[in-house]
């Protein structure tokens, strides 16, 4: 294969044969079949080195100019760098790039705005919201009073008045939206309506769609909400870690409550690695991107319709869609496993109102970021949309065809793609 992939295992497999040969594989595994699952993408060579440097031997407890270490004056670079990149991108007032992953950006933005006990308003996991949006297994069902809302059972949409009236009789102290499988597009500006009639906080979590927002592909919920957070390898293509974005006047509150309240050192060689993947984000060919995984999104939707697939809200907005399987009478799990044998990635996902339980599920969850990163376009869709539906429906051998494809866009194959 034509490949740039850089970094020179050579001494890794020296001293560590067992983990050099994991690496490897795990290179290979990404290489080899279709990356379909919403939440991943392929980071660019850039991100991986900054990754892989020895930022990561400092310690730099506190903020860039305040740290609790001596040495931070590179590490503070990268910080500040980080933080104003972030800032200009997403014309944001502050930023933090500390959050070690996405559910630890949500635990500190509770606890910069809301006190256990108090009262939050978010949509039910079921119905495409994050474990931390109030689940009882979580943090956040168990140390906060979680009020959920639902989809329409008619449209499977968000049901503004349904927020409203919840929020009017329960009045809550926060009101939390975004969420993991939802396709459409968020009215950013009902919610912060809602939230200032119950004089609720709004928090955004745009821990999917970030990306999107950064290349202008989907409205930003920059100007509405009061707090956003993130993750940053998702659409966004960074390494794995969270972020927050904040209003100015919230900053130090939203600081203090990732360190020192629920983080100790920051891992500086990953926000080093944000604030290169911010920099990419920043160019006009990031926008380019950007609108090629939503209308990817859209061709690999309709494709899947065609198989025979009914879309949860008919269709997507974004760079994810939901596929209902009981018209073919296949279960989440089984098409997973199904796909899975074939070499295409994917996740079993409830649908709104599902009968099944969430480890057999009615649903799949696809997503574009990790297919269109490797160049393609919505030809490749409608192809890998009939792979799907072959392999789901007949339990199909579609190995080849998967081969062929990725052969023809492979991971890391290309420089050009993040250049
Ligand atoms: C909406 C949402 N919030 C938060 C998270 C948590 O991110 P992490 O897995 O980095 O903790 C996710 C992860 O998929 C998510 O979808």
């Amino acid at each position: 294969m034509d490949t740039f992939w850089g970094p020179d295992f050579g001494m890794l497999a020296q001293s560590d044969p067992e983990i050099a040969a994991v690496v490897l594989g795990e290179l290979d595994r990404q290489r080899s079949g279709l990356q379909l699952i919403a939440s991943e993408n392929f980071t660019s060579p850039a991100v991986l080195a900054a990754l892989g440097s020895t930022l990561t031997n400092k310690y730099a407890e506190g903020y860039p100019g305040a740290r609790y270490y001596g040495g931070c004056e590179q590490v503070d670079k990268a910080e500040e760098l980080g933080v104003r990149r972030a800032c200009e991108l997403f014309g944001a007032e502050h930023a933090n790039l500390q959050p070690h992953s996405g559910t630890a950006a949500n635990l500190a933005a509770y606890a910069a705005l809301v006190q256990p006990g108090d009262i939050v308003l978010a949509m039910d996991l079921p119905h495409g919201g994050h474990l931390t949006h109030g689940s009882r297994v979580n943090f956040s069902g168990k140390w906060f009073h979680h009020v959920g809302y639902r989809v329409r059972p008619d449209t499977e949409l968000i049901d503004y008045d349904e927020v409203r009236d919840l929020a009017l009789a329960h009045r809550p102290a926060l009101i939390i939206c975004g969420a993991t499988a939802y396709p459409r597009l968020i009215d950013f500006a009902a919610f912060r309506a809602i939230a200032d009639e119950v004089d609720a906080y709004l928090l955004v979590d745009a821990a999917h769609f970030i990306g999107l927002v950064a290349g202008l592909a989907v409205p930003s919920p920059v100007p509405h909400a009061d707090v956003v957070t993130c993750t940053t390898h998702k659409v966004l293509r960074g390494p794995r870690g969270g972020m927050i974005l904040c209003r100015a006047e919230l900053a130090k509150r939203i600081d203090k409550a990732v360190f020192p309240f629920s983080q100790g050192g920051p891992m500086m060689h990953v926000i080093a690695a944000k604030a290169v993947a911010l920099r990419e984000a920043a160019r006009p060919e990031f926008r380019g991107y950007a609108r090629q995984v939503v209308d990817n999104a859209r061709a690999l939707a309709e494709g899947l319709s065609a198989a025979g697939m009914r879309l949860v809200t008919g269709g997507t907005d974004t760079h994810l869609a939901l596929a209902d399987l009981r018209t073919l009478n296949v279960s989440g799990s089984t098409a997973e496993q199904r796909c899975d044998a074939a070499g295409i990635t994917l996740n079993k996902n409830a649908i709104p109102y599902d009968p099944e339980l969430p480890t057999v599920a009615s649903g799949i969850r696809v997503g574009t970021p990790g297919v269109t990163t490797q160049g393609m376009r919505e030809d490749e869709m409608r192809r890998i949309a009939g792979l799907i539906g072959a392999a789901v429906r007949d339990g199909a051998d579609v190995s080849a065809e998967v081969s062929d494809l990725v052969r023809q866009f492979p991971a890391y194959g290309r420089q050009e793609i993040f250049a």
